[in-house]
């Protein structure tokens, strides 16, 4: 079709621009340039009210002025299944709310606008419009048009930003209650204690550092989370920074009487990383280990090349170790933001709940993903799966 196109345009006579143009005329519907100016088109008349609501990607109803269903869409009877054509819509609804709305757009005429809320099968909101239809050259509104736009999602974000801040604040609350009764005392009772003031500016400080810690977390976390479109282009090998994050956490090992094992099974694991997230990310890993899984006394980390689910090449790095384990029920929550499986054993350590939701925004952006295995009793193992750095393309001669 193009090779003959492009000949007949190029050539005169039989194959010329002229019948070309009429051919594409034709082909398009067009008018002759010459003819007056067409009317606005008027859609075919199969296109019913019922095509048209059925062609509506969100839930839509159409009421006639007696309030029955007109037609419905499958969105619509998944949201109110008790509503049927012919039938009138108050009954099946039966939300007030909305019985209003529809009443009052029937006998305004105007447009109403109203948010319901559902809790059963499920909760969800919608914000629910009623908009009377006046047929061409018609006085009133011969069909009422519902349309239900669905604000779960929004309402969802609402909580989980509202159910972050009252944990956040939670847990800046408990060590700062700490320190003003701390100070309290010391500027009272203990005023004169040498050793009791030793004593609780130990504490003091434990809980000024846990503060802090949180506040780091939380300003890492919106900075990982502000980039996460962002993939990391900086190759980075893995074994050199797990080495180094396994030195740093050697004297909470030996306080802990545990032992760190790194194996490096691949000659090289280079991802494309940013360095300082990853070693934020295998750091949290290893802790965990040392500090929930001290029991076991050893904490096993392996580097190796593995397969992602679609059966590529991957980079592996296993952190183990042969604690408690973590019963099955907490594994899908532990990335979850201040998900804790022991509040007050976490709390004890130093925690704030704030490390898996960090490695698991730090190997998002990077492409990669965490998983998790455990059988309580014999440990847990967190195995970070990251893409390889592509090889750098050889230099081809032209
Ligand atoms: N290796 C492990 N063995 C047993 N439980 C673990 C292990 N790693 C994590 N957990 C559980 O998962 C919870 C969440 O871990 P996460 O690293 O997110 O927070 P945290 O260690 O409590 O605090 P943070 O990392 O901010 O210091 C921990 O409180 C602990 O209950
Ligand atoms: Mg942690």
């Amino acid at each position: 079709m193009s090779e003959d196109g492009q000949s007949g345009a190029r050539g005169n006579g039989q194959n010329g621009p002229g019948r070309l143009r009429a051919a594409w005329r034709a082909l398009a519907g067009h008018q002759p340039a010459s003819s007056p100016p067409s009317q606005p088109p008027t859609p075919p008349s199969e296109f019913s009210v019922e095509t048209l609501i059925g062609a509506l990607p969100i839930p839509a109803i159409a009421l006639d002025r007696q309030g029955r269903v007109l037609a419905l869409n499958a969105p619509a009877s998944a949201i109110a299944p008790a509503l049927r054509r012919g039938e009138p819509a108050l009954i099946a609804l039966r939300v007030p709310e909305l019985v209003d709305a529809i009443r009052r757009a029937a006998s305004s005429g105007e447009r109403q606008q109203v948010e319901i809320f559902e809790r059963v099968p499920l909760d969800r909101w919608f914000e629910v419009s009623v908009t009377p239809v006046v047929p061409a050259g018609g006085a009133h509104a011969d069909l009422l048009l519902m349309t239900f736009n669905d604000l779960t999602p929004l309402h969802r974000v609402e909580e989980m930003r509202a159910d972050f801040i009252a944990n956040a604040s939670h847990e800046l609350r408990t060590p700062l209650a700490a320190l003003l009764g701390f100070i309290e005392t010391l500027q009272g009772p203990a005023r004169e204690d040498t050793a009791v003031r030793e004593k609780f500016l130990v504490i003091m400080q434990a809980q000024a550092s846990r503060m802090a810690r949180l506040i780091d977390d939380l300003l890492s976390l919106s900075r990982i989370e502000l980039n996460a479109h962002l993939r990391p282009d900086t190759p980075v090998e893995l074994a050199p920074i797990v080495r180094q994050v396994a030195d740093g956490l050697q004297m909470l090992a030996r306080d802990r009487g545990v032992e760190i094992k790194v194996t490096v099974a691949a000659n090289s694991l280079e991802v494309l990383g940013d360095r300082d997230e990853l070693i934020r990310a295998f750091e949290n890993l290893v802790e965990n280990a040392l500090k929930y899984g001290a029991g076991g006394k050893r904490v096993d980390i392996v580097l190796r090349h593995g397969e992602t689910l679609s059966g590529e090449l991957e980079a592996q790095v296993e952190v183990r170790d042969y604690g408690p384990g973590i019963a099955p029920e907490h594994l899908p929550r532990l990335t979850e933001r201040f998900y804790r499986v022991d509040v007050v054993d976490s709390r004890a350590q130093g925690g704030t709940g704030l490390g898996l939701a960090l490695v698991k925004h730090v190997l998002n952006r990077h492409g990669g993903r965490l998983t998790i295995e455990s059988t309580p009793g014999t440990g847990a193992s967190f195995t970070v799966h990251l893409p390889l750095a592509p090889a750098i393309p050889c230099k081809r001669e032209i």
